[in-house]
């Protein structure tokens, strides 16, 4: 038996309407440093940079995946019968503490380390004090518990698809809540339907046939996400960047001559593993404050770059043909920038959906009517086609704005 709060806690969500808290352990966690950090964390990498509204957090996406997941497991017959109240619980705390272990910047940032942040969320799960305690003292064993959700290594196999499959609370809660802070309306699908035709057949989490149209747009709606927000060519120019400010700072350091930043920028610099101490430092706070310290800094290259993410100076980009390359390059020199650190490139490829199992997590199973379980593309002529058809992939250079003149 967990413990309940006294009252129901509600707390106001635009996304969800409320986010509903009733056990004692989530509201512990709710109210945890590592959960309170996630706050100086924007949930969008590059993308805040071009929808100027889209300052929305890591903490509020965090609640808003607990908070379908709280659905599912009270709402959905199926769940409700099948699960217990501790694998209840487990996935719930599961769902809030996903993304504990998140850095700054999203994936981008993630690129520059040595540790993914899947690595982090699971350290902090089982190895901080405070989280660690609190699990502890609401059941012995519970913090392994939900790391093995994350992990994908649970005991019942019905926890994991919950948080973080192909249709899952995680990807519904940021497609709705990214559409709703950038504005735009592509994201938006009908959750309300999806968690009613959600059930369970022989340790699957399926969709009822008569549920694949809102399937489909979900599906629809994550493709168009991808290419109008995730990887918006502009988003990507700030990402890029991110990226080749820090190979400055590792290419200085390398010749022994690393500029004054913050102290946990050090441990990056070297490819370190930072320890938990130093990671709960690394916020979009201090980094913005060490991009500061660098914009005033004695190496111009990083300076100026710091100063360029700071301003909002970006990259311009183009397409990567072998020609854009070649004459981008020679302006690059001709002006006396060194392309090593003013020339980005990056080729981004999206499937909305995949219909095999393997690193992606499960495939979408729709549930016919004659009781034949069967995967999405079989069951989806529009999904079939999307799997099928020619792969969309965005292949971009991106390079100072001045010197096109
Ligand atoms: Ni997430």
């Amino acid at each position: 038996m967990f413990a309940r709060t006294d009252e129901v806690k509600v707390l106001r969500d635009p996304v969800h309407g409320y986010i509903h808290v009733d056990y004692e352990v989530v509201w512990k966690c709710i109210n945890s440093k590592w959960m309170q950090r996630l706050r100086r964390i924007r949930q969008l990498g590059g993308a805040f940079i071009v929808y100027h509204t889209a300052d929305h957090t890591r903490f509020s996406h965090s609640l808003g995946v607990y908070e379908i997941v709280r659905r599912m497991v009270n709402e959905v017959p199926d769940l409700k019968n099948a699960l217990n109240e501790r694998e209840k619980v487990t996935v719930m705390l599961a769902a809030l503490m996903h993304d504990i272990g998140h850095g700054p910047y999203s994936h981008a940032f993630e690129s520059i380390l040595r540790d993914s942040h899947e690595a982090y969320t699971c350290w902090i799960i089982e190895q901080d004090p405070e989280i660690r305690g609190i699990l502890e003292e609401a059941a012995p064993g519970l913090s392994k518990d939900v790391a093995d959700v994350i992990r994908h290594a649970s005991h019942n196999p019905i926890l994991p698809q919950l948080v973080s499959a192909q249709l899952d609370a995680d990807r519904m809660d940021y497609l709705l809540r990214d559409a709703y802070f950038t504005g735009t309306k592509y994201g938006e699908f009908d959750m309300e339907r999806i968690l009613r035709v959600l059930r369970v057949a022989d340790d699957k989490v399926v969709v009822k046939e008569s549920g694949v149209y809102a399937v489909e747009n979900y599906i629809m709606a994550r493709y168009h996400m991808y290419w109008q927000v995730y990887y918006h060519p502009t988003a990507r120019a700030y990402e890029n960047m991110l990226r080749k400010l820090f190979l400055r700072l590792r290419d200085l350091n390398k010749e022994g001559k690393c500029p004054e930043t913050i102290p946990e920028f050090n441990a990056v610099i070297r490819k370190r593993r930072l320890t938990l101490q130093e990671y709960y430092m690394l916020d979009e706070y201090s980094c913005t404050y060490a991009f500061e310290v660098l914009s005033r800094g004695s190496d111009p290259v990083a300076a100026d770059l710091a100063s360029r993410l700071l301003d909002r100076r970006l990259f311009e980009y183009m397409d990567a043909s072998s020609e854009n390359v070649r004459r981008i390059r020679s302006l690059l020199k001709k002006e006396g920038y060194d392309p090593r650190y003013y020339l980005g490139k990056d080729d981004v490829a999206q499937s909305p959906y995949i219909p095999y199992t393997g690193e992606n997590g499960s495939p979408v199973w729709v549930r016919m009517h004659d009781g034949e379980i069967q995967e999405l593309g079989q069951a989806s002529n529009i999904v079939w086609s999307l799997v099928h058809g020619p792969r969309h992939n965005d292949d971009r250079i991106f390079f100072p704005k001045e010197i096109l003149g």
